[in-house]
């Protein structure tokens, strides 16, 4: 059978998507071959382009334990892609409640087959641009207590939502009901710190995702952190966030950071 004649409804096989070919960067198997065949074009086009894939996971890992051991205990993940390694419930830890949300009927499917036997996590869809829509959803208000601190992971997903949708309005609009010590763990795709050439590399290979990207500078991933007290060491190359062994030279394409709603 090939892989088209199986798709569940919704989804879209014609073209890659940012949720498989991440998967498919991080060694998962969740992919199909439009998406394999993508990630191999943006590696010809731009070496080494898998590696902040995994900059960005290794960033999640240390934000979640780091607000672990703050005492958080509940995380509302936008945007989740499909599981991985080092899931958020995972890291976090049995006591903590997380809810991953994405719009990509595949990403949710599997995140919901991974956590049928688990009564403190969750998946649902949801679309980021409506943050009053997945707020106000039940398993949302179900299983997150918004009188104590959450953890509001936007890791690696804004640069797909373009300016009209204004990613400073929707952070808003999350940052509203969320308790004083609530966090916002947010990572971002950026160009600014690539030579000309890589620039021009990856916005052809970006023309081809299903999601247009729009990459943005420091100052713009600072800002959507208004309203937030952004934790030391602030808005750094994702690798440069708390590092807690050796680490190669970041490539330069995830700006990451976190901070305290006071
Ligand atoms: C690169 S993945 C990041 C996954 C994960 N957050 C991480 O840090 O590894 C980006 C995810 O954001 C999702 N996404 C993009 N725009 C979205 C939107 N408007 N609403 C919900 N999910 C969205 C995509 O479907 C994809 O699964």
């Amino acid at each position: 059978m090939t892989e088209q004649a199986w798709l569940p409804q919704g989804v879209d096989a014609h073209r890659p998507t940012d949720a498989r070919v991440h998967d498919y960067a991080l060694g998962g198997k969740d992919n199909y071959a439009i998406d394999r065949a993508y990630a191999h074009k943006l590696a010809s086009l731009l070496p080494g382009s898998g590696r902040p894939i995994v900059e960005n996971a290794r960033f999640v890992r240390r934000a979640v334990r780091h607000l672990r051991a703050l005492g958080v205990r509940q995380f509302l993940e936008i945007g989740s892609g499909l599981p991985r390694r080092g899931n958020v419930h995972e890291v976090a830890g049995p006591d903590a409640t997380v809810v991953y949300v994405d719009y990509d009927p595949v990403a949710v499917s599997h995140f919901q087959a991974v956590l049928s036997a688990n009564s403190s996590a969750a998946a649902i869809r949801g679309d980021a641009t409506k943050p009053g829509t997945i707020l106000a959803d039940p398993v949302v208000t179900g299983m997150i207590d918004f009188d104590r601190p959450v953890a509001l992971m936007m890791t690696y997903m804004l640069q797909l939502v373009s300016d009209a949708d204004d990613p400073r309005r929707i952070v808003g609009e999350f940052r509203e009901p969320l308790a004083a010590g609530s966090h916002l763990v947010l990572s971002h795709a950026t160009l600014e710190m690539l030579s000309p050439a890589e620039i021009e590399a990856a916005g052809l290979a970006f023309e081809e995702l299903r999601e247009p990207v729009t990459l943005r500078g420091r100052a713009q991933v600072t800002e959507l952190f208004d309203g937030f007290e952004l934790l030391d060491p602030g808005v750094v190359a994702a690798p440069e966030w708390r590092p807690d062994r050796p680490y190669r030279d970041p490539t330069g394409w995830v700006l990451a950071g976190v901070g305290r709603k006071p």
